[in-house]
């Protein structure tokens, strides 16, 4: 049984903004991307698929699209679209019970040890995902941003990324996803929409999503941090 990671790296980043793909960003002397994959080719998967814009114009420059490890696909519209085009390359490569890890580009700070721990669970049946219990009160709000009411957080987690799947199984729930018309945010949704039940092994709180553009300083803080482990 082998081991593929798909990288959906197509995101334009509307919430950050600016020129430059957040992925392209300078992140303590190289792009955001070249770290994340090198933290997810610390566990030598048999190949990695990232996937790119139609447009992208930055990967081409990276030393990243030398290395033979890694395939390039492209991506779509939504997060879901360019994870589909990511399985897609992988047909005929991967076995249907092969495992599939799929990590945004945009976390960086990954660790070799959260993504074995991840591995671990790779026997149960429903996927698995890296997630956080969440530590924050949490408040809905209305469109005028008054609080109308807060939520229970008992039993709340917020999922990270890398998500595990069984090639096959990922597969068929992506495509089931896209036909009923439920774009989903994350594997584990998808999944669970197809009737597994994914589970939820704890990973660190550090492996943050770059999202707004003071996280670049708290990404930058998190690996220097981790250097020093
Ligand atoms: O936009 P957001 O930060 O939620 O994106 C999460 C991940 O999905 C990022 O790695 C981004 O590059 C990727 N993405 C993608 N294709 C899209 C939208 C997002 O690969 N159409």
């Amino acid at each position: 049984m082998k081991t593929w990671v798909i990288v959906p790296a197509a995101g334009g980043g509307r919430r950050f903004g600016g020129p430059v793909p957040k992925q392209y960003l300078d992140l303590a002397g190289k792009p955001v991307i070249q770290h994340t994959l090198e933290r997810l080719l610390t566990i030598e998967p048999a190949g990695l698929v990232v996937v790119i814009a139609a447009d992208d114009v930055h990967w081409q420059r990276l030393p990243g699209a030398e290395d033979p490890r890694i395939l390039v696909a492209r991506g779509g519209a939504e997060r879901a679209d360019s994870v589909r085009a990511g399985l897609a390359a992988l047909a005929g490569r991967a076995a249907a019970t092969d495992l599939v890890l799929v990590h945004d580009v945009v976390r960086p700070c990954v660790t070799e040890a959260d993504i074995r721990a991840l591995l671990a669970v790779a026997d149960y049946p429903g996927g698995a995902l890296l997630a956080a219990p969440v530590s924050d009160t949490l408040k809905r709000v209305d469109d005028n941003g008054v609080v109308v009411g807060t939520e229970p957080r008992a039993g709340l987690w917020a999922a990270l990324t890398p998500q595990l799947g069984r090639y096959a199984v990922l597969v068929a729930a992506l495509a089931q996803a896209q036909q009923s018309g439920c774009e989903f945010t994350d594997e584990a949704a998808a999944l669970e929409a197809a009737g597994y039940s994914p589970r939820v092994v704890p990973g660190r709180r550090d492996n943050l999503k770059i999202t707004r553009p003071e996280d670049l300083a708290l990404a930058a803080a998190v690996l220097a941090s981790q250097e020093a482990e």
